[in-house]
């Protein structure tokens, strides 16, 4: 496995989602920006693979549960372990709740 931390960041398809996730993949971090409508992914996945950066874009809508699960066993079964969460979506507190239970819950961190 590689040595290289992993980062999820959510809300990626844009504003400050998306230059986190980009900022955080030229740092060096195995980047996941999740976001929930992959049609929005072109800005992020053109910029990536531009500049070869290590970062994937998953599907994960943090309102709906079984997305989070998905995401998170497409991620952990890539890369075995997620290190940090970011949370760039809208400060809803059902989202923040859900986005916290959620990952801490399935996720091992
Ligand atoms: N921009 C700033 O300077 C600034 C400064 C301080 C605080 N903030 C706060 O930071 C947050 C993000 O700001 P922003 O400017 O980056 O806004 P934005 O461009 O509207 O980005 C919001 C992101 O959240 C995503 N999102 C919303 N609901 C989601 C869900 N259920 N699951 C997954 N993704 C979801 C959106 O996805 P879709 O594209 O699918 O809608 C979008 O990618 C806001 O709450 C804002 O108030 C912004």
């Amino acid at each position: 496995m590689s040595n290289q931390k992993v980062v999820v960041v959510t809300g990626s398809s844009s504003g400050i989602g998306r230059e986190t996730s980009l900022l955080l993949a030229r740092k060096g971090f195995q980047t996941f920006a999740t976001m929930r409508n992959l049609s929005k992914s072109s800005v992020i996945d053109t910029v990536a693979e531009k500049e070869g950066l290590p970062l994937h874009v998953v599907k994960l809508d943090v309102n709906d549960d079984n997305s989070v699960t998905t995401a998170i066993q497409q991620i952990l079964s890539k890369v075995g372990r997620i290190d940090v969460l970011i949370n760039c979506c809208p400060p809803l507190s059902s989202i923040k709740h859900q986005v916290s239970s959620s990952f801490l819950a399935r996720s091992h961190i």
